[in-house]
Order: C-alpha cells, then structure tokens, then sequence
C-alpha cells in the first residue's frame, strides 16, 4: 500500500499516527514583558492538537540574548515555564505529541528586546538588509551587531542546553533546533554572515561546528530520539546566503544523519518560508529531493504544500512527512480536513503576527461551522 499524509511513521521515540506535521509558527502573541506563553495560547495550540500528531511549537528563544521580536515567547525563565506547561497540557490532553522550536535570532534583532541593552550578537559584525522589529512593533533600522568572541561560544551552547531541559521539565515531547531562516545558527553555517578567522569560521567544517556543538548539547540533555533540526538550504530569508550552498549543506546534513537525531526538517526554498506569497524561483525545485541521500532518518518538508503535492512526495518517497504552515493557522482541525478532503478556511495575513483571540483561536473547525459543536 503507498504512504499517504494518514500513513503511520515513527519519528524518534514516538508513533505519529499521520504525517501532517504543524510547522513551527512564530504569532507574537506571549505576554509582554516577561515573554510567557498565556491561556490563550494554550487554547490555540490544543485546538490544533490530534491523537499522535505531531506540534512543532514556535519559535521561543533560549536566553534575553536570543530574543528577536516582541512577544515572542522564552524558554529562560520559571514564568516561562509554567506557561509552556499550559500548552503542554492542552496538546496532552488530545493525545498530541509537541516539540519546542528552540531560537536565537542573532542579528535579527534590537538591542531594545534585551533588559541589558546589549547589541545583537552574531558570527560576525555584519549589519543585516531590511529593518529591525522594535519592541512595540515598529520598524528600526538594524544595528551592527558585535561578533561573539570564541570565549562566548560555549556559553551559548550552554543556553541552548539549558532551554532543552527547561522544555523537557515543561513536558513538552522533544525540541527542534531552529537552524534555518538566517537566524544564528545559519549566520554561522553560511559564509555571507560569517567572516571568522577561528575555529569557528572558513572551512566549511569550521563554520558547521557550531551547529554540531549545539546538537550535540541537546542530544546530552534530550538524547537523539527527541531532538530535530530544521534547515532551509538556498533560503534567502534573513539576507542569508552562502558562495556554495550545496556543499555546505550536505556536509551539514551528512553530520546530522551520523548522529540519528530524531527528525531533519527542510524548508523548501522555493515558498520563501511562507514570509512571503510569491516564489523564489532562483532556488532549487526540492531541496528535500536534493539532500534526501544524506540523510538517513525521517525527512519532513515544508513551504507550500497541498494535499496534491504533498501526497506525491510521500508516494515518491521524496520525504516522510510534511509540515503545514499557513493551513495550521487557518484551520486548527487540519488534519481531519485533509484526510476527508473538506474545503479549508483562508488564512488571514494581517493577523499572523501580534494581537489577540481574532485570527488565532477563532478559525473555526469543521464541526462548529455544521453547528454541531
Ligand atoms: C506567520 C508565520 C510564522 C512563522 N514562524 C516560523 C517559526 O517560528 N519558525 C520557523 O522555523 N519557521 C517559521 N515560519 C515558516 C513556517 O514554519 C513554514 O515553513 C512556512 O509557512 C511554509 O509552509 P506553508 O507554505 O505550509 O505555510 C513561519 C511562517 C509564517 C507564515
């Protein structure tokens, strides 16, 4: 029998009862200050839980230093912690499985979203193109940020560590470590943001060592079967990019299938990370097809999919699940709707980022629209 999105797979420790994957979506909606998770968004995220499918919850950075954009959500503090266990909770209680999108934005941010008022810091002082999230959502021109010292490196890794076991503490299932979208970890990985002359720049090796120090931080306190990566060869978001791509990329991969971490998660340049609607056209077809061999265990890709689409990548055996984005957002009961091929809700861009309940828990599912619920 050929895969389908309602085909069983095992990813890590765990048995999904289907593929469609929610895919990490940052809404800007924890409290502020503090950047806890709230009731609110407990509610959102059990809506858009079913029985062993697999949550990727947002983006939530790992330290003060990490924080990009306001009321995005931390994984540093207790207060945090107590909120993430709402959420936890919430997906539990469906039978849900959910892992913690673990973030620090490097570059991509303001020294306004940190209590100390430090510059953003990076590989290296390179001013990113485009404009700054200020803390009350305005624009700002992005500042220079300072690059870190090899001395800080450990550090930072420590803080990636230290987050993986407040999510475990909080409940939550496994973490994905955010490698894509031109945040850190890719400012270190990709040579048009990283011009270090230590260990940790040059080579190719040299520049994917950090992302290896940090998977193998998370795998000491997680162990392999519960930490993810997500990676987004040939994106452009974040002014990333790299002189040669495809190298870097598969020895990056190569070493993460060498260590059986959990899951790899790409995003497919060609949807722009769902930032933007038009296509990028430059990049590759299928960066899941392009890097497929490398890796060894469970694939999932992301940007742009239908059911269409996604079921003849699955049947090609390009990939073995697909994460949704924007679908998730607009339709909280979405795998239920593919398996029975029900129309979907539109999504609502205005209301993607920041606000309250209007375009986050108010979507409605199949059930409610027939009056039933
Ligand atoms: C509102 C919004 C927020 C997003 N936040 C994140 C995020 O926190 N972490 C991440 O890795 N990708 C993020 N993305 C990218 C999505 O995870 C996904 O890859 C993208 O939307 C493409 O999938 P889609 O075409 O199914 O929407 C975001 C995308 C959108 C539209």
């Amino acid at each position: 029998m050929s895969v389908t999105l309602h085909s069983s797979l095992r990813i890590g420790r765990y048995e999904l009862a289907h593929r469609v994957v929610m895919a990490p979506l940052t809404r800007m909606r924890a409290s502020e200050p503090g950047s806890a998770p709230t009731s609110l968004n407990a509610r959102y995220y059990g809506q858009r839980a079913s029985p062993d499918g697999l949550i990727i919850a947002e983006a939530t950075q790992i330290s003060w230093q990490g924080k990009g954009y306001p009321r995005t959500p931390g994984i540093h503090t207790d207060e945090q912690v107590a909120g993430w266990k709402g959420v936890v909770d919430a997906v539990h209680d469906k039978g849900g499985l959910i892992f913690l999108q673990l973030w620090h934005t490097g570059r991509i941010s303001h020294s306004s979203h940190r209590p100390d008022r430090g510059l953003p810091v990076s590989a290296s002082a390179i001013t990113p193109a485009g404009q700054a999230f200020g803390s009350a959502f305005e624009r700002l021109p992005y500042e220079t940020p300072r690059a870190l010292d090899t001395e800080e490196i450990p550090e930072v890794v420590e803080d990636y560590k230290r987050a993986a076991a407040r999510a475990i503490f909080a409940g939550f299932d496994g973490v994905e470590l955010h490698g894509a979208n031109g945040y850190l970890i890719d400012q270190f990985l990709q040579d048009r943001t990283n011009n270090r002359t230590d260990q940790y720049g040059g080579s190719i090796a040299n520049r994917v060592r950090f992302l290896l120090e940090v998977t193998d931080g998370l795998i000491n306190v997680c162990g392999n079967e519960r930490v993810g990566v997500r990676l987004s060869p040939f994106g452009t978001v974040g002014d990333i990019g790299d002189s040669d791509p495809l190298r870097l990329f598969a020895h990056a991969i190569e070493a993460l299938s060498a260590r059986r971490i959990a899951y790899l998660h790409l995003i497919e340049p060609r949807a722009n990370a769902g930032v933007r609607d038009e296509a990028n056209l430059d990049a590759p077809a299928s960066v899941a097809a392009l890097f497929r061999r490398a890796f060894k265990g469970p694939l999932i890709a992301s940007g742009g999919f239908t059911k269409l689409s996604a079921e003849a990548e699955l049947k090609s055996g390009t990939v073995d699940a697909i994460a949704f984005g924007r679908a998730f957002i607009a339709n909280p009961d979405l795998p239920h709707r593919l398996a029975i091929d029900a129309p979907l809700n539109a999504f609502d861009r205005r209301t993607f980022y920041g606000g309250d309940e209007r375009g986050y828990t108010d979507y409605p599912a199949l059930a409610s629209l027939r009056g039933v619920a």
